[in-house]
């Protein structure tokens, strides 16, 4: 149940004032039905401003939302369909947590023992049993927020939106609700919208995630071809732990030999065959790039990256090396335990077929892994 499709909509705080905020700028967003999309980007780049446009509390500045082939974003709010989990507690102060989570079970006349027991699961999957009869006033602000998210999936609605909805859990307790969400939301085929900060719940939720920046949708991907093939720098230094490392460069060509010189004297040669033919080709006009080189990528061995190791740290599962290069830091991360001592001297190789190739000016993406993008 449930496709969502988001046109061109915009959103504009105080138009009329001097400083209008831009929050929202031309999103165009389809969410097939069942699917689970994680919002993913900075503090204040529009999340929570589009899901409130999407639920109707707040109007869009331009553009359409439809739900189910129908036009919602003129509608009132409870005439939408629409369940949404808060950034911010939003419980009913005199009423315990048993009575919040079935408040719209018993408008949607649900009887008692459907609703009690629907209440009780939902608690027992949250871990909220023990307070389903206290006041939203004496418990923590963890439990609060358990108590609105449990609110919006009990109600049945053809769209559900979750803003941060575990941000004030400790990471273990996060990384078990988690999968019992996501198995609630596959279960029931809800479509969702989940906001976060955090990529590694986008990754376990979501089947695409919407990376966005400065109120601008950056990319709308799986997150596999996002890690893979980033629309652009934004996008491919935003989604990848560690960040990945990101040069600039001249590209020369003759047509047996790709040379990119890296500013700051490294030159990486490569024989144009290890790259594809349209690559090469759109090198040749090319005159500087931005490579992108993820950490896992960048391997210590004989290469022409030369620089002195700043540190190296076991994490238990992979070591991580920083490296200074060319007057800056990069990262190289190696699944094996590596001992390298600060100030050593150290070099680092890189496959044709691990860059990422964006256009210098605009950061749009060229070529990935030797094809274009
Ligand atoms: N009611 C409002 N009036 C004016 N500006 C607003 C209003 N609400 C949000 N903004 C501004 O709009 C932009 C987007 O805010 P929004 O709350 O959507 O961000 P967000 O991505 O949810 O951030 P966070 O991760 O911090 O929750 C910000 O610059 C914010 O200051
Ligand atoms: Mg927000």
């Amino acid at each position: 149940m449930g496709e969502l499709v988001i046109s061109n909509v915009d959103k504009i705080y105080r138009p009329r004032r001097k400083a209008p905020v831009h929050a929202v700028q031309s999103l165009s967003l389809t969410v097939k039905p069942g699917e689970i999309t994680a919002l993913l980007g900075s503090s204040g780049c529009g999340k929570t401003s589009t899901l409130r446009m999407i639920a109707g509390f707040e109007d869009v500045s331009h553009g359409t939302i439809s739900l189910d082939g129908r036009d919602i974003h003129t509608l009132a709010p409870s005439a939408r369909g629409v369940a949404m989990a808060f950034e911010a507690y939003s419980l009913y102060p005199p009423l315990t947590i048993a009575e919040n989570m079935a408040f719209a079970l018993k408008a949607a006349k649900l009887s008692t023992a459907e609703s009690d027991a629907k209440v009780k699961a939902m608690a027992e999957m949250l871990e909220i049993s023990d307070i389903l009869n206290k006041y939203p006033t004496s418990v923590s602000g963890g439990q609060q927020q358990r108590a609105g998210l449990g609110r919006a999936l009990v109600r049945k609605a053809g769209l559900y939106l979750l803003d941060e909805p575990m941000g004030q859990l400790e990471p273990q307790l996060r990384a078990i609700l988690r999968g019992r969400i996501k198995h609630y939301l596959r279960e029931h085929k809800c479509t969702t919208i989940l906001v976060t900060h955090d990529q590694t719940e986008a990754n376990a939720l979501a089947d695409r995630i919407a990376v966005m920046e400065g109120g601008i949708l950056q990319q709308y991907a799986t997150p596999a071809e996002l890690k893979l093939r980033p629309a652009n720098l934004f996008t491919g230094t935003f989604i990848g732990e560690p960040p990945m490392n990101v040069f600039n460069a001249g590209v020369r060509t003759d047509g047996k030999t790709v040379s990119f010189a890296i500013d700051g004297g490294v030159t990486l040669d490569y024989p144009a065959n290890e790259l594809s033919a349209p690559v090469s080709n759109l090198l040749s006009k090319q005159q500087r790039v931005a490579i992108g080189i993820r950490p896992h990528a960048l391997h210590l061995g004989k290469g022409p990256i030369k620089g002195k190791v700043v540190s190296c740290q076991w994490l238990g599962d992979q070591t991580h090396v920083a490296v200074e290069v060319a007057g800056r830091t990069i990262v190289s991360v190696a699944q094996e335990r590596v001992s390298q001592k600060t100030g050593s001297d150290i070099e680092l190789n890189v496959a044709a077929g691990d860059l990422h190739l964006f256009d210098a000016a605009s950061g749009g993406a060229l070529a990935h892994g030797g094809d274009l993008a």
